[in-house]
């Protein structure tokens, strides 16, 4: 482990305009957790230590978005934008306090790899002052070229600045870099202006030290760790390769999958192994599954928690607080939301279960559905152990069944029933005999006459 101090400077202030939106673009999702939340993710996981996050546009949304995933971030508003340089200099306060490492990263950069991060701190770690986050690309349009002498690098030149030459160059910057936390102040304030954008470019770094005698190096990251998103296309791009590499991940843990490419993860979603999702499941985000488990197909699961060897679906919801415990069976076309299925409890078809508790081994009839809201307040059904309650019934919170209590079909259930009691909530049956020919042959009568 990297014993060093590190300050994580996270660039954010871009405007993000051709998202065409009203949410900063930082704050759009990849797999249901914003993006700057995952660059934060990763370069926590890179041992990151302090976090500076540099906003400007939308800076209050920004920062009271970042107090919820990363508790010890301290914000720096950068009110012109005046290039990368300039945005980290925003920070100048935390980076004066004295860091081993200073480790920068763009906020529009979701799929940025934690290896990456490491590896540059690694580097700084055995000597080195500036550290590059470098990828090859056979189409380098738009990112800064890495100019190398041997091993080692002593310029990036943006695209604006490049000579013809330069230009063909496919090592390119994939925006991140480590500094020394000791020479970072000095680098950054000799940074100027004089260039195509007019803007201080962070990139320039890295001419300044080498001209010293520093020693600068770029590492290789996949393409993906220098992905900028700037449109919802891309966004969607982002997204996919992290649902294609989720994926890949699950069935390596042991998660069977028919077809994985129609199965979506959250950033958060935990599966057991021997667990089978089958095609069309979508998890969002607190969604956590033990093993054994069979997912059938087409079910949308959100901040649910289903156990070992019980069976969802196919076509079922689980929202929110939905507890489905141990053996217990949820069947189609079901919704449950904050209530807890007890271990071999059975809700196989067409119902609603909303604030309720279904005791183990109860058996819920087809259309069963529990009135948990007033149009004010919601109220809570109790069904207890062991009871069963028929088709199409209405269970009319705040009610209790008791254990072993049967609730005949198409009850309105509207009063606690007593354990092992019958309960008919219903109108009695009456059957009059000959009174339905008798009825036919007075409406063809009638209609004869017309
Ligand atoms: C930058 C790099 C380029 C690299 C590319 C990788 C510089 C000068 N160039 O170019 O070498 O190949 O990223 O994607 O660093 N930002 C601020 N304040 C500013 C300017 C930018 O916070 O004043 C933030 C942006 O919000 C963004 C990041 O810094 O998150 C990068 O800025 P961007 O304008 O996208 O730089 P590029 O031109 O892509
Ligand atoms: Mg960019």
């Amino acid at each position: 482990m990297n014993e060093r101090s590190c300050l994580s400077v996270i660039l954010a202030a871009g405007e993000g305009t051709r998202m065409k939106s009203a949410t900063p673009k930082v704050l759009h999702k990849i797999a249901g957790l914003e993006m700057l939340a995952h660059v934060a993710r990763a370069v926590q996981e890179a041992g990151g230590g302090d976090t500076a996050l540099v906003v400007g546009h939308g800076a209050d949304a920004v920062t009271a978005a970042a107090g919820s995933f990363a508790p010890r971030v301290e914000s720096f508003v950068q009110a012109e934008r005046l290039g990368t340089g300039h945005a980290v200099l925003a920070a100048r306060a935390a980076i004066a306090r004295g860091y081993d490492d200073i480790l920068v990263t763009f906020g529009d950069t979701p799929l940025i790899a934690r290896d990456a991060l490491r590896q540059m701190r690694a580097a700084l770690a055995v000597g080195a002052d500036v550290v590059v986050m470098g990828f090859r690309t056979e189409r380098p349009t738009g990112y800064g070229r890495l100019i190398e002498k041997g091993d080692a690098l002593t310029a990036i030149r943006e695209e604006k600045d490049c000579t013809d030459e330069e230009r063909r160059i496919t090592f390119c910057n994939g925006g991140a870099m480590a500094i020394a936390g000791a020479k970072a102040l000095s680098l950054l304030d000799a940074v100027g202006n004089d260039n195509a954008k007019g803007e201080y470019y962070l990139t320039d770094i890295v001419e300044i030290a080498a001209g010293q005698g520093m020693t600068v190096r770029a590492i290789e990251a996949d393409f993906e760790s220098a992905l900028g998103i700037n449109n919802r296309a891309e966004l969607a791009e982002a997204e996919a390769i992290w649902q294609r590499r989720r994926r890949r991940q699950a069935m390596l843990d042991g998660v069977t999958m028919i077809a994985p490419e129609t199965v979506f993860f959250a950033h958060d979603t935990v599966i057991g192994a021997d667990t089978v999702l089958e095609p069309n499941v979508f998890f969002g985000p607190g969604a956590v599954i033990g093993a054994n488990v069979v997912i059938h197909a087409c079910c949308h699961i959100e901040e649910a928690r289903v156990e070992d060897g019980a069976a969802i679906g196919p076509f079922a919801r689980l929202r929110p607080g939905a507890e489905i415990m141990t053996g217990a069976k949820i069947g189609n076309f079901v919704e449950i939301k904050k209530a807890r299925i007890e271990p071999g409890a059975k809700v196989p078809h067409l119902s609603y279960i909303g604030d309720a508790r279904i005791g183990a081994k109860a058996n819920i009839g087809a259309g069963t559905i529990t009135c948990n809201y007033d149009g004010f307040s919601k109220h809570f059904t109790d069904v207890e152990p062991g009871a069963f309650v028929g088709t199409n019934s209405s269970l009319v919170a705040p009610v209790t069944i008791g254990a072993g209590a049967y609730i005949a079909s198409g009850s309105v259930i509207t009063e606690s029933v007593p354990a092992d009691a019958l309960a008919f909530g219903r109108a009695r049956q009456s059957t009059r005999e000959g009174f339905g020919k008798r009825l036919r042959e007075r409406l063809a009568a009638l209609k004869a006459k017309k």
